[in-house]
């Protein structure tokens, strides 16, 4: 996507130097700040410290991860389990977003294939390249199959703009290119559908003020930042027409883990009959599991997180906490398959359940 005429995306594997960059996502929106990754460490401390973030980035990052373990370890890649420990540490660092195993677990599969180490560095990094075009089309279909929703209300506006309220950030910065939520917004935007977005701040780390905001900015489309309690009172007011989000991880029977919050926002938008779509590339299901509730590990990150603000430009912490209080910092929800409308997926849009989604992805 562009940023500022440039196109950009939030990795990219640079053939001049042989290094994989990546924007520094702690840095936006007031600067750009690209960030080389090195070695395995880097990788990890990306991830976990959330420089990348967003599932299918976060799967992304892990397949370039692999490869850059690989290539760092030379003639010693010949040996398996140089490779199967790179992965085993790729995969835990966030727990939530199941994409991270899955690109990982493909990255791992095809280089075990192969014979030499020279052939499994370049079949690592082909593959990580593979599954971000993999991505980057699975979004760029989410948008296909979610612009008929937004069009439908659009018409019955009869040209007043769509409302739609996000939360946290499932956009190119989360995706690669176009996102998952945003995607059917951008696709929208483009055929001049009167759009406008309400962006959920998405406390404590601020996705949506932060991130959401400033891609809406460099694309033109409107948007209005709000609180993250604010929706409940905007859907009673009739000022919401549609919510989409995203997904970290999909049960095979529709549960939906996203961003902490989503839950709240599906329970209000349920009160009001305003429709909830879940817009994920199926990358994030896991077919393992069917209950959300029990079977999803939610990621519990650093409490001071919660308790301090970054300074933003100025970057001096403030303490937003008395300095003895504790908190506790679940960075996801589970909102059920019956508060979720519809799933928008790169193969089509179906209901949240067992059978469609099986139906939708033709696993019989
Ligand atoms: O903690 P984050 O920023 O990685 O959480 C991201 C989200 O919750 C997104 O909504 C989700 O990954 C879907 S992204 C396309």
């Amino acid at each position: 996507m562009k940023v500022d005429g440039k196109n950009m995306r939030p990795i990219w594997y640079d053939p001049a130097d042989d290094r994989v960059r990546v924007i520094d996502q702690r840095k936006l929106p007031h600067n750009l700040v690209e960030k080389t990754l090195d070695n395995l460490d880097d990788v990890v401390a990306a991830i976990s410290d959330m420089v990348v973030r967003g599932a299918p980035l976060i799967g992304v990052t892990g397949a370039y991860g692999l490869f850059i373990a690989a290539r760092n370890a030379g003639a010693r890649a010949s040996d398996n389990s140089v490779l199967i420990h790179a992965a085993e540490v790729l995969r835990t660092v966030r727990p939530t977003a199941t994409n991270l195993c899955w690109a990982v677990d493909r990255v791992l599969g095809v280089i075990l294939g192969c014979d030499t180490a020279t052939q499994r560095i370049i079949a690592a990094r082909e593959k990580a390249g593979e599954i971000a075009e993999l991505e980057v089309e699975n979004s760029r279909q989410i948008g296909v199959h979610g612009l008929p929703i937004i069009e439908e209300i659009a018409a019955a506006r009869q040209g007043e703009p769509v409302n739609i309220l996000t939360h946290c950030n499932a956009g190119w910065l989360a995706a690669i290119e176009y996102g998952t939520a945003l995607a059917p917004i951008y696709a929208a935007f483009e055929k001049n559908i009167s759009v406008h977005v309400w962006v959920d701040e998405t406390r404590p780390l601020n996705q949506g003020s932060r991130l959401t905001a400033w891609e809406l900015l460099q694309a033109g489309v409107p948007h209005t930042v709000i609180a993250d309690n604010a929706g409940g009172h905007l859907m009673q007011h009739g000022m919401v027409d549609l919510v989409i989000v995203g997904s970290d991880r999909t049960t095979a029977s529709g549960d939906v883990a996203n961003k902490i919050g989503t839950y709240l926002k599906a329970l209000a938008a349920h009160d009001n009959k305003v429709p909830f779509y879940v817009a994920l590339p199926s990358s994030t299901i896991d077919w393992d599991i069917t209950d959300g509730f029990t079977q999803i590990p939610i990621e519990e990150r650093d409490p001071d997180e919660l308790r301090y603000m970054p300074g933003g430009q100025r970057s001096v912490n403030t303490i937003l906490t008395p300095e003895s209080s504790p908190a506790a910092n679940f960075a996801f929800d589970v909102t059920p398959a019956r508060l979720v409308t519809g799933l928008i997926t790169e193969k089509g849009v179906c209901r949240a359940n067992a059978d469609d989604i099986r139906k939708m992805f033709e696993r019989v």
